[in-house]
């Protein structure tokens, strides 16, 4: 009998897996992009993205956590000594991405409270960037703390922490089994809302119109794998955690498959959302939709508020059920983040969960610090953009290659899933990943290498839009570099109690 931490329910694990799926990359990130890279057409690379590489990246990451055991640089080192610093690579990236996640979540709920006086006025640009988060003048300007974020942001820390503190069963699963239906039915609401909405027609029209032209385009394609691993959480070694923690006789293919189509009917649920929502507000400007469109921070903070302003009751409270709705999403989201380093690092030095969770989310918390300062804005986006461009992609990349081609794993991790799943897999996964997810994912390297080295910077600095651009590039290399080195610096210190941890893992 393992004596390691479990899942209570096998619907535990599913809320939690769909939790940590389910964040920020639906909401804003989603829409936008589907809408810019083909609209309906988009469908098409994002199904194919979905079926060739994120579910069964997905059962991979499953089957590792599963037959492994262990956080991910554990089982990276268990399938192979040499391969554990691909674990902590995608520990560390995590560890980035929880600094700044936590700070977006922070803002949803400061705008939460705004919502119930609309406090953001009628230039909700100018409330967010001058009076919410008074972003400095130029980029790479530190300035001082932004009160107003600091004190929603300890509010995120105490919680996600909180909750990781608790324990799998106590912390994690029974925070997803409340923040999941919940959102759910929230985001319901809002939908179905401005679904009803007059201009909402034109919205959706504007989002679902195919382009069929446009998936003759690499950059499309790039765009849809982006999307699919981005949203799915995988490669970055939350997955493997959250799998390591499942019982014995647990199904895995099924369980992939679940998570995976959950996220993307939610994810197509906030599509139809927000779009019908701009198409609402285009008709009320007099605007044409595409004049509207927008992603990320400006959809969720500036397009947003301008939306909940116009609408014709209840303002105060759709404000609420949306924002409510990105809290809920992101919460889920960073405590499965922050999860693969607390296991992480409690594994590595031997420590229990609990001082794993000060001594590595404090560290967290406090580094995020540094976006709540007036010049914090500029430094998320760095942060963010490379995250984006190159996390995703070089993590999964070298993920893959390393379990397909180097330790050549997928035959005994088949065998493994198919022992306790529904779903059987067999030669098509074996495609998907050694072959297909490769090439499509060396070929998106590539491109990026090639767009991010040849291009002639723009050396505008000053105000938030036209910044510095070599900003954004060296300090994202620095940050993607920074990664790398302390990952190969983690694999190199030594299991504090290695037989410790095989035996409670048995
Ligand atoms: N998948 C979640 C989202 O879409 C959370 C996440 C973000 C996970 C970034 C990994 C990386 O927001």
């Amino acid at each position: 009998m393992s004596t390691r931490e479990q899942w209570g329910t096998r619907a535990g694990f599913i809320m939690a897996a769909v939790g940590s799926a389910i964040g920020l990359g639906n909401i804003w990130r989603f829409p936008a992009t589907a809408y810019e890279n083909g609209g309906g057409a988009f469908f098409i690379p994002y199904l194919f993205a979905l079926l060739t590489a994120g579910i069964p990246l997905l059962i991979l990451e499953f089957t590792v956590g599963h037959k492994y055991r262990g956080s991910s640089p554990l089982n990276f080192s268990r399938m192979n000594k040499k391969a554990e610093w691909v674990g902590w690579w995608g520990v560390v990236i995590a560890f980035i991405i929880s600094t700044y996640y936590s700070v977006i979540v922070a803002w949803a709920i400061s705008y939460t409270v705004f919502s119930f006086n609309l406090a953001w006025g009628e230039d909700t640009e100018a409330f967010l960037y001058g009076d919410y988060l008074q972003l400095a003048d130029g980029a790479g300007q530190i300035g001082g703390l932004v009160p107003s974020v600091l004190i929603p942001l300890a509010l995120v820390w105490i919680v996600a922490l909180g909750v990781l503190f608790r324990g799998v069963q106590k912390g994690i699963e029974m925070a997803n089994r409340v923040f999941i239906p919940t959102l759910v039915v929230m985001f319901l609401i809002i939908v179905l809302r401005a679904v009803t909405l007059p201009g909402a027609l034109e919205g959706l029209q504007a989002f679902f119109e195919p382009d069929f032209k446009a998936i003759t385009s690499g950059e499309v394609w790039v765009a849809a794998y982006g999307q699919i691993f981005f949203s799915l959480s995988i490669a970055f070694a939350i997955m493997i955690t959250y799998s390591s923690y499942l019982p014995k006789e647990s199904d895995i293919t099924n369980n992939a498959f679940i998570t995976g189509f959950s996220n993307s009917s939610f994810e197509l649920l906030a599509g139809i959302g927000v779009f019908a929502a701009l198409g609402f507000m285009a008709s009320q400007s007099g605007l044409e939709v595409k004049e509207v469109v927008e992603g990320g921070v400006g959809l969720a903070f500036v397009v947003f508020p301008q939306i909940i302003n116009e609408f014709p009751a209840l303002n105060g409270l759709f404000g609420v059920l949306f924002f409510v709705s990105l809290v809920l999403a992101g919460l889920s989201s960073l405590i499965s983040i922050s999860e693969t380093y607390v296991k992480g690092f409690s594994e590595k030095l031997g420590i229990s969960r609990q001082t794993s969770v000060l001594i590595g989310g404090g560290l967290a918390a406090l580094i995020s610090l540094l976006y709540a300062t007036r010049g914090g804005l500029y430094f998320l986006d760095a942060a963010d953009y490379f995250i984006n461009q190159f996390g995703v992609a070089l993590v999964g990349l070298v993920e893959v290659v390393a379990i397909a081609w180097f330790m050549r794993k997928l035959d005994t991790l088949k065998n493994h899933a198919n022992l306790t799943s529904d779903i059987k897999i067999g030669g098509f996964w074996k495609f998907c990943l050694g072959i297909i997810t490769p090439l499509v994912l060396g070929y998106m390297m590539f491109d990026l290498f090639k767009q991010n080295l040849l291009r002639e910077f723009d050396t505008d600095t000053g105000n938030y839009e036209g910044y510095s651009d070599i900003f954004i590039n060296y300090s994202g290399w620095a940050v993607a570099l920074f990664a790398l080195v302390v990952g190969i610096l983690l694999s190199v210190i030594r299991w504090k109690n290695k037989e410790k941890l095989d035996k409670e893992a048995m």
